[in-house]
């Protein structure tokens, strides 16, 4: 039955024919944008690292999230950026910082968009660790509870999904607990589950000043090297009560979304970091990739592994390519 009964061209010649036979979709409802807030600003300020992204004040996040829902992205993905870092993280769980109240802003003018905060402390500690540091070394336990009060903090501003990027052992139970105990049993989790010490994170640090003052993540973060402790991850989370699971980066870990979409039925969420967005950018600027093409194949490989939805500073611009 090889050739020339089977003619494999036969399928690709109309632009009718590719799209019946199409295996793998990607719409605006699959991305989700990041959005970087902080309360101290004036005005948006540029990220040198990022190309087209800013650090906003909450009313233009409040706006870039009207715009998201606009372009019918699925969803906004929240960061903060801290006035005062002290060693526990103060503003974490500040009701009055910057991510609950444009959480608030957000809830009430666009109160269809799913609004996901994320959980973490290393934008508002002093040494930029995801944790608490005791003895030199980040301390899981008492991270943990820290994380389960900011999560709280967020909920009760209005976020549908929170989602903690710490890699804490234990946090998701915590956090499930603690939003349960506060009345927020609503929430859902989304969890960092297989999140890996990557050298693709470093403009998101710039973004957010966030960069560990001493040492790296190694010691909390994955093994890139690993890829079936990944699925242990992926299992403990939802063992603990995560509704759905992330993988990140994206494209460097494609393998690591597939794997996981053959073993787990919940949601699975895959991080088109700051790195792959930034080469893409780079690359653009400099003539040398077409960055609609590039973006949009990208994306569409993270939907073909298995990825039901995308975070990616390229939301906006695809959803407009997208049409
Ligand atoms: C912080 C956090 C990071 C990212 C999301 N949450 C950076 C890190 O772990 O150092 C990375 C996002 C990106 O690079 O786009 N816990
Ligand atoms: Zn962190």
């Amino acid at each position: 039955m090889g050739f020339p009964k089977t003619r494999m061209r036969r399928l690709r010649r109309t632009e009718g024919v590719r799209a019946l036979v199409r295996e793998t979709t990607l719409e605006p409802a699959d991305l989700v944008l990041p959005l970087f807030v902080e309360a101290d600003l004036s005005e948006p300020a540029p990220v040198k690292t990022m190309p087209g992204v800013q650090r906003l004040p909450i009313a233009h996040a409040v706006d870039a999230a009207a715009r998201a829902a606009d372009a019918g992205l699925g969803a906004v993905l929240l960061f903060g950026t801290a006035s005062k870092k002290g060693p526990e993280a103060p503003e974490a769980y500040d009701p009055q910082a910057a991510v609950p109240r444009a959480l608030e802003a957000m809830a009430a003018r666009v109160p269809d968009l799913p609004l996901i905060a994320d959980v973490c402390l290393c934008a508002y500690t002093d040494h930029g660790h995801c944790g608490v540091v005791r003895d030199g070394e980040v301390h899981n336990d008492e991270s943990v509870e820290l994380l389960a009060r900011t999560a709280v903090t967020y909920a009760a501003a209005g976020a549908h999904v929170v989602a903690p990027s710490d890699m804490m052992d234990g946090r998701v139970q915590a956090i499930r607990t603690a939003l349960d105990a506060a009345g927020q049993s609503n929430c859902s989790i989304l969890s960092y589950a297989a999140k890996y010490a990557s050298a693709y994170y470093g403009p998101f640090r710039d973004a957010q000043d966030s960069s560990p003052q001493f040492g790296d993540r190694r010691s909390y973060q994955m093994d890139p090297a690993n890829a079936r402790e990944a699925l242990r991850e992926v299992q403990l989370d939802i063992d603990e009560g995560a509704d759905m699971v992330m993988v990140k980066p994206a494209l460097a870990y494609l393998d690591v979304v597939r794997a996981a979409r053959e073993r787990f039925d919940v949601p699975i969420a895959v991080y088109n970091v700051s790195g792959e967005y930034s080469a893409v950018k780079a690359a653009a600027a400099q003539g040398f990739l077409d960055e609609r093409g590039v973006v949009l194949e990208n994306l569409l490989a993270m939907r073909r592994a298995g990825a039901d939805f995308i975070l990616t500073y390229h939301a906006l611009d695809a959803a407009g390519w997208l049409g």
